[in-house]
């Protein structure tokens, strides 16, 4: 049985009271829920890691960075390691979500090295994969999807893969309020199951978690939730309202 896993991206957003005040009503709220029947992390931008990071320390809210450099140190300006993650409190970070993929022209190589540097480094890698709106329209999802996860999974051996998240959100639906509908979430995340299947095998296909994103909103939540291979939501917007976030954990228990 995977274990249902909920994440807010909080995007470059809040500022270092505001990160802490939701932060806070986010543990508060979901107490017990939290970490027991669901796993639920928030992801806010690198400068508020650590001050989130002490807000839930003492609830079973995890914390995940939106990026992060493959390098382990040096001359890298402007860059964050594995490590320094690790070291302020990060479990998880977000690898080639698509608004690093096509508005700061990340490739499908750089996220591979970025994700297998995060399982090096002890984090646990969610590696973001959709189709444009374009895309889609091309009958295109499924060579994008494959070689988004293909690609970025390269090299790693089904132990490494594990520890690994994949989050599908076709970027037609990113921010927009267009949802794919249940149906259209289920059927690209069973198809990725089967490639998961294909790469390695069927028992770590059914262990990898695979969340839907893209305009969740706590009225479309639980349809989602309630779709086969759908284990888990990676939300934005919502995120950054602790009722309405808080409303998507409850649809996932
Ligand atoms: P959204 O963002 O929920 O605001 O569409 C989702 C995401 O980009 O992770």
């Amino acid at each position: 049985m995977r274990k249902p896993f909920v994440a807010g991206n909080w995007k470059m957003n809040t500022d270092s009271q505001g990160s802490v005040e939701l932060a806070k009503a986010v543990a508060d709220g979901s107490l017990g829920a939290a970490g027991q029947s669901v796993d639920v992390a928030v992801c806010p931008p690198f400068v508020y890691l650590k001050s989130v990071a002490g807000a839930v320390s003492s609830s079973n809210i995890a914390v995940g960075a939106q990026d992060m450099y493959y390098e382990a140190k040096g001359a890298f300006t402007g860059e964050i390691s594995a490590s320094m993650l690790k070291d302020i409190g990060c479990t998880y970070v977000l690898c080639g979500h698509s608004e690093r993929r096509h508005v700061i022209g990340e490739t499908d190589e750089l996220i591979n090295k970025k994700v297998a540097a995060a399982i090096g480094g002890g984090l646990l890698p969610i590696l973001c994969v959709g189709e444009l709106q374009s895309e889609r329209e091309a009958s295109q999802t499924q060579d994008v999807v494959t070689r988004h996860v293909k690609e970025g999974l390269a090299g790693l051996s089904a132990e490494k893969a594990s520890a690994v998240t994949i989050a599908y959100e076709p970027v037609w639906a990113i921010g927009t309020g267009l949802t794919a509908t249940p149906q259209q979430a289920q059927e690209v995340h069973s198809f990725i199951r089967e490639l998961l299947g294909r790469i390695y095998d069927s028992e770590l296909a059914e262990e990898i978690r695979i969340q839907y994103g893209g305009s969740v909103k706590p009225a479309s939540a639980a349809e989602l939730m309630g779709q086969t291979d759908i284990d888990g939501l990676l939300v934005g917007g919502a995120s950054l309202k602790s009722d309405d976030f808080l409303a998507i954990i409850q649809a996932a228990l």
